[in-house]
């Protein structure tokens, strides 16, 4: 295959390989908000996309989807456990975010992330041009850089980290951690959501690497002399054109009126959406609910939480223990609360296509994102997408990067059940004239602050890092 002069490294590619029952292969959009965010970027370039299918032991030829050149990596059964499952998402995602759930460190999962993270290199460097671009992504791949950058020197090199950096009194619990700042700085660029995660990162680098740290600039010292490598918030954004289109369309809006006549046509529709993952702060949210309609604030004739819980990494332990206590939950508060005509909660495990995503945001009167930790969270900017008439509420969590821009939610902590209750109350109180007041707000910055902007900026401060180093 030809070499690409822009190519994207990702855990994932953007299309996952699913087998059916009598054994016929299809082609689905991969969970998370990486490739949606990345997609409309691929389709402006001369690119190839290097990944994993999603499933163990598949070896494939490099192909084309959607006008991308695909690149598969393999994975053996045994790297899924102990690469995906392991390292990357139950050792780096729960200590990345705030030790919600308690990291396992293991040495042979270690061992099979480094080993995966250089089949990864290897793929980038061998696909890209002379003098090309390697954008790497996320927290699974944080030694790409670096591997790709003593492969090809001649290349430019980006990482975007789409999850949070933690604070160094957390960091500092990585047994690797020294290994994995040396990887990071393999990069020209290294984007995170928020100034805050940057702020952690150099400070990590400048406590464990004593690298000299001016502003967002670090200097990597290297055996010729010392390299620039700027880390820096750039925040993550959606494609809106989907959103703003599909919710001009009279199916779309037909689908969303189904949705209320099924639930009972309840005053108000609260929503959540989410991955069923400990980190989204579901259950807080469900707790609060359930009290507000045991306490009678609420009642079910009035209201419908519909959460989607699409099903994630289900094989890890954490995941499998947060699906039970949910479950239990809900059914314990729909049993106490349920009328014939009306439920309290409609839980969903599973995933939707945007379409219906689109029906249901245009349905909901109330979003709520309770994340304890979040990135960024692109549902709340997706929901805000489809408000085009400046009617509905955002409950937004303060530890969720969306935060920082998202300014006229209302904002909670959501480990303050009370506070929590009271946010719910107030965005199911609130009139419309104040609502539109606050959605006018958020709209035009996510209307303005696009995944385009966020790409453009990104790739031109590579651009000019790399003018810098000449
Ligand atoms: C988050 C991560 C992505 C990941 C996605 C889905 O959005 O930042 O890197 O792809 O979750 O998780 P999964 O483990 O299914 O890839």
């Amino acid at each position: 295959m030809d070499t690409a002069d822009f190519v994207v490294v990702a855990n994932r590619l953007p299309v996952d390989r699913v087998v059916d029952a009598d054994g016929g292969e299809s082609w689905r959009t991969s969970p998370g908000g990486l490739v949606a965010a990345l997609e409309p970027v691929m389709k402006t370039v001369d690119g190839a996309w290097v990944g994993w299918a999603g499933q163990a032991d598949v070896q494939l030829e490099p192909f084309v989807a959607n006008d991308i050149r695909l690149i598969p990596i393999a994975l053996s059964a045994q790297e899924v456990a102990e690469y995906y499952e392991g390292f990357a998402n139950d050792t780096i995602w729960p200590l990345y975010h705030d030790v919600i759930a308690p990291p396992q460190y293991h040495r042979e999962w270690w061992d099979a992330y480094v080993t995966v993270n250089r089949r990864f290199a290897e793929a980038a460097a061998g696909a890209v041009a002379e003098g090309g671009t390697v954008w790497v992504h996320d927290y699974q791949l944080q030694l790409v850089p670096e591997m790709v950058r003593a492969l090809r020197p001649d290349v430019t090199i980006g990482y975007f980290h789409h999850i949070p950096f933690p604070a160094h009194g957390l960091y500092a619990q990585l047994p690797w951690r020294d290994q994995v700042l040396r990887g990071l700085l393999g990069a020209d660029v290294i984007g995170f959501q928020r100034a805050q995660d940057a702020n952690y990162f150099l400070a990590a680098v400048r406590r464990r690497l004593q690298y000299n740290v001016k502003g967002a600039m670090v200097d990597v010292p290297g055996e010729t002399g010392t390299r620039p490598v700027l880390a820096k918030a750039f925040p993550i954004s959606i494609d809106t054109a989907p959103y703003l289109e599909l919710i001009d369309k009279p199916e779309v809006r037909a689908r969303a009126a189904e949705i209320r006549e099924s639930l009972g046509n309840p005053q108000r529709i609260l929503l959540g959406v989410d991955r069923l993952d400990y980190t989204k702060g579901i259950r807080h949210r469900i707790k609060a609910y359930g009290e507000l309609l045991a306490e009678g604030r609420l009642s079910v004739e009035d209201v419908t939480l519909i959460q989607v819980a699409s099903p994630s990494r289900e094989r890890v332990d954490a995941y499998v223990q947060l699906r039970d206590e949910i479950e239990l939950s809900v059914a314990r508060i729909n049993g106490d609360t349920d009328t014939m005509g009306h439920s309290a909660i409609r839980y969903l495990h599973q995933g939707f296509p945007r379409e219906e995503m689109v029906a249901l945001y245009l349905a909901a009167d109330v979003m709520l994102v309770t994340a304890l930790r979040d990135g960024m969270n692109l549902v709340a900017k997706e929901y805000i997408a489809t408000r085009a008439d400046n009617r509905g509420v955002l409950v937004l969590s303060e530890f969720t990067g969306a935060a920082d821009e998202l300014r006229q939610a209302i904002r909670v902590n959501p480990h303050d059940i009370e506070g929590l209750k009271d946010a719910i109350m107030t965005a199911v109180e609130m009139e419309p004239a104040q609502q539109g007041r606050r959605m006018r707000s958020l709209r035009r910055r996510v209307l303005e602050h696009d995944v385009k902007a966020w790409s453009s900026s990104f790739l031109e401060a590579l651009a000019a890092v790399r003018s810098r180093r000449g």
